[in-house]
């Protein structure tokens, strides 16, 4: 093959037969990606915890001309879980390109203050946003090193990069997460370890041809108040909050061979706000 066909510029985003694996698969971006990552050509691993909600999503891709994905529920949480799954999807493909590590918690008092923040709520989170993590990372990421290829995508947040701006809580509503919101603690401290994780995996790996590199998404708009929205808004050079869609290019491209020479890396896409 000549360099002109090997990297003929689109040609290196498609994702054609590539077994893309996606935790948290059926949440609110999860269940996105899959689609989007499906439609380019991706066998799509929906990974999450409800198995119908895994299925149903399945469904609703495989219906999709030329698209396919499968349901395979896993608790992030539980070690044998992990191992289950992680073999059932070794011995369905046989290969995995890529791990997208983008699953996370929310426990029942998340947005409670700092001041009485719950043990049980602060282990609940460290237990799927970094043991987690790391278990499927441990499972998954071994695999692909023996395979000699794949890369792994570990999703952050801005609030593992910067400390949030406290102000722009008082008056937030979102009535699905039931009433206010903050960005607690813990949110914060399992992603910032989440940064350090993919610079870590992408030495280790790196000699075996496994890229790992971090996703850091900004705010998404999903139903949060206006008020909201507008003090979130005016923090972001771009003046407005992300639209789900606008996080797919990234995971796209370091899904695919494009991103070929890219590891340990953050790609923050948050309209600017860390920039300031
Ligand atoms: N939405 C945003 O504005 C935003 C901003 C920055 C970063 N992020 C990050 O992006 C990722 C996706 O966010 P989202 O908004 O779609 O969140 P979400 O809460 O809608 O989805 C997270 C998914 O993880 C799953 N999950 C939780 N515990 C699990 C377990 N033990 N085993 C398996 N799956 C489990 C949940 O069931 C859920 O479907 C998260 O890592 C989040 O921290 C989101």
């Amino acid at each position: 093959m000549t360099n002109t066909q090997k990297y003929k510029s689109l040609e290196r985003f498609r994702l054609d037969e590539k077994v893309v694996v996606v935790t948290g698969g059926t949440g609110i971006l999860g269940s996105l990606y899959c689609k989007r990552l499906s439609e380019a050509g991706a066998k799509v691993v929906i990974a999450d915890l409800d198995k119908l909600k895994c299925q149903q999503l399945a469904d609703e891709i495989n219906a999709l001309p030329g698209c396919f994905a499968i349901a395979m529920d896993v608790d992030l949480t539980n070690e044998q879980s992990v191992i289950t799954w992680s073999q059932r999807i070794i011995e369905a493909f046989g290969v995995v390109d890529v791990l997208f590590n983008n699953a996370a918690a929310k426990s029942l008092n998340f947005f409670a203050p700092l001041d009485n923040f719950p043990l049980e709520d602060w282990n609940k989170v460290m237990a799927v946003n970094v043991t987690g993590m790391f278990l499927a990372s441990r499972e998954l990421g071994a695999f692909m090193a023996k395979q000699g290829k794949g890369s792994i995508i570990n999703v952050s947040s801005v609030y593992g990069v910067v400390g949030p701006d406290q102000r722009i809580y008082e008056g937030s509503w979102y009535e699905e997460m039931g009433g206010a919101i903050n960005t607690p603690l813990i949110y914060s401290a399992t992603k910032g370890a989440v940064i350090a994780m993919t610079r870590y995996m992408a030495t280790y790996w790196g000699p075996k041809g496994v890229r790992t590199n971090t996703l850091t998404p900004g705010g998404v708009s999903s139903g949060q108040n206006s008020l909201f929205n507008e003090k979130y808004s005016a923090r972001v050079p771009l003046g407005r909050m992300a639209e789900a869609e606008e996080m797919v290019g990234a995971v796209l491209f370091l899904s695919s061979d494009a991103s070929s020479y890219i590891n340990g890396q953050n790609i923050i896409v948050d309209g600017g706000w860390t920039a300031w």
